[in-house]
């Protein structure tokens, strides 16, 4: 088994002047729960947006067990085996949850994903992950009805429809209730324990502390520090970045 299952050398990116991400090299073993943390503006964002094709980066690599997906298309990178979500959850509002659970299917060709037997096949997936996250007796609300924490949820489960084995979450916990938290974090550990490798961006400190294997700082577009939630927690050049002494 190889020891690094995502990395990026040297990952950078600007908007005009602002250096958003720097020479950012990161290494993520598989199989963890790894945390990226770092005060607002230091590029976490920006980090993922390069790493699934959202944004591409100006230069450096990114490398997925082995393989080079430096700049490819955000369909290509989910197919290789990478789900995210996003810090101001995307769900479609006027869609019903079920809806919006058979949108996020994006592989095969149109005529593959209309045909019924697919559909059928999906729609039991979906169920089964909306009732994993416990909102499936939400199924026929339009999402634009549930509480943002539930919509945090539907967001979840859609990123399971393809099955990735390697998960990004952009702020799980931000704006969310602390049961639903509590529920968050749940969910994290028990798809980590069926082997999903998991990068996870969060401000909330108990939630990464408790959670993770693994932790890495960022500061102005670069990893500082890294070890487990301890070492970091100790370290004098993180509570440098947090409190800019
Ligand atoms: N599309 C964009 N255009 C211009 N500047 C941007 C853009 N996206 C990000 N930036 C800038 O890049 C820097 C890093 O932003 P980014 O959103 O990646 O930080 P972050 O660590 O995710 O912050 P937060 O914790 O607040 O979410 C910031 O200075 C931000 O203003
Ligand atoms: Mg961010």
């Amino acid at each position: 088994m190889t020891t690094t299952t995502l990395e990026t050398v040297e990952l950078t990116k600007s908007f005009g002047g602002v250096h958003a991400v720097d020479g950012a090299s990161v290494s993520f073993r598989p199989g963890r729960i790894n945390a990226l943390i770092g005060p607002n503006g230091s590029g976490k964002t920006t980090f993922f947006n390069c790493v699934t094709g959202m944004i591409k980066p100006d230069s450096g690599s990114v490398t997925y067990r082995g393989h080079d997906i430096t700049g490819k298309a955000p369909h290509r990178i989910a197919r290789a085996g990478i789900g995210r979500s996003f810090q101001l959850c995307r769900v479609f509002p006027r869609m019903t949850v079920l809806e919006n659970m058979l949108v996020s299917v994006r592989s095969g060709s149109l005529v593959g994903r209309l045909a019924p037997a697919r559909q059928r096949g999906d729609i039991a997936r979906a169920r089964e992950l909306l009732a994993r996250v416990g909102i499936d007796h939400l199924e026929r609300a339009e999402a634009r009805d549930l509480s943002y924490g539930q919509q945090k949820l539907l967001e979840l489960a859609g990123v399971l429809m393809t099955d990735p084995e390697t998960i990004m979450l952009d702020e799980p916990a931000g704006g969310v209730n602390p049961a639903l938290i509590d529920r968050i974090g749940g969910l994290v550990r028990s798809l980590n324990g069926e082997g999903r490798t998991f990068i996870v961006v969060e401000h909330n400190m108990d939630m990464v502390m408790s959670l993770s294997d693994h932790v890495v700082v960022f500061d102005r577009g670069r990893p500082i520090a890294e070890g487990t939630p301890a070492e970091v927690q100790e370290d004098p050049r993180v509570l440098e970045a947090y409190l800019g002494v």
